[in-house]
């Protein structure tokens, strides 16, 4: 199981996907219609869309797995009874699978059988997505939900987050204890700390400061810089989060905490934590499409 994309609906996306490709650092994948489609330097045909629409909200966030993965999902979440529909994307890459809407209103996409593109060159691009992190009313509720029924795993317990696996890598997605539920950010994965620095100056060319970073975090140790994006949602450049064995020990509140006046393992940077919070608040999830029985 592999996080792929997120689509996203916003008033101008021909504006946003020109921030993402000119400023961010990412390639023009397609546009179909009214619809952007951006890639990294990956195998991914895409890691972020914006289609056009007058609210802003997340269409869907987007896992790539086995057909096999995908018919034992598809039982799970029939059991469940969480409202759910067989889709076929019409994205590029196209394949089959099922879109789920999440206890709290987070709409998830599953896809197998979608197909992957040839990577590109380019050391200032990124590589993929590596998480989408979601506000959740209740973070712990939502981390038992989707161990429970999509086979995901935490791998530890903050003051703040849960963070959530599908994979060997310590966070595709997390749950953030915000009190309300919405599009928390999304992570892109940079070849190494260079190439987060280098995106973090580009930013500063364009007069855009980080609202949170460059630092390091505690769960999942990874190297992060938090930008609020022009057009709306916080975005991160990201590298090296930890590798996890399956049998990896989740940690608790108490496992993870700081010193006086620290929140991540370098303490070089200042947080904007009311920027964000507005920039957090933006994107809330909206289904598009009526419950359906799902085919075997
Ligand atoms: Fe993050």
């Amino acid at each position: 199981m592999k996080l792929r994309s997120i689509e996203l609906a916003l008033p101008d996306p021909a504006a946003a996907a020109a921030f993402m490709t000119e400023v961010w650092g990412m390639a023009p994948s397609e546009v179909r219609g009214d619809t952007h489609y951006l890639r990294g330097s990956g195998p991914f045909p895409y890691l972020v869309a914006f289609e056009k629409s007058d609210e802003e909200f997340v269409r869907s966030t987007t896992f790539v797995c086995s057909a096999g993965d995908l018919a034992a999902l598809k039982e799970r979440v029939g059991q469940a009874g969480w409202p759910c529909c067989p889709a076929a994307s019409e994205d590029p890459g196209a394949g089959e699978g099922i879109l789920v809407e999440l206890p709290e209103g987070v709409i998830l996409r599953f896809l197998a059988g979608s197909t992957e593109v040839a990577p590109i060159e380019g050391r200032d691009l990124p590589v993929r997505l590596t998480h989408v992190v979601f506000n959740a009313a209740d973070a712990e509720a939502c981390g038992h939900a989707v161990e429970d029924v999509l086979g995901f795993k935490v791998s530890d317990r903050t003051k703040g987050m849960v963070f959530v696996r599908c994979n060997d890598s310590h966070h595709s997605t997390a749950f953030a204890r915000a009190g309300f539920t919405s599009l928390n950010h999304i992570a892109f994965e940079m070849e190494d700390i260079d190439a987060v620095m280098r995106g973090i100056g580009r930013l500063r060319d364009h007069a855009h400061a980080p609202a949170w970073g460059p630092g390091r975090h505690g769960p999942g140790a990874n190297v992060y810089a938090y930008f609020i994006a022009p057009y709306g949602p916080v975005i991160e450049f990201s590298t090296a989060v930890e590798k996890v064995p399956e049998d990896y020990k989740a940690g608790a509140p108490e496992d993870w905490t700081w010193p006086p006046n620290r929140i991540d393992q370098w303490g070089i940077s200042d947080k904007d934590f009311d920027g964000l919070r507005v920039a957090e608040e933006r994107f809330r999830f909206r289904r598009q499409w009526a419950p359906a029985p799902l085919e075997d």
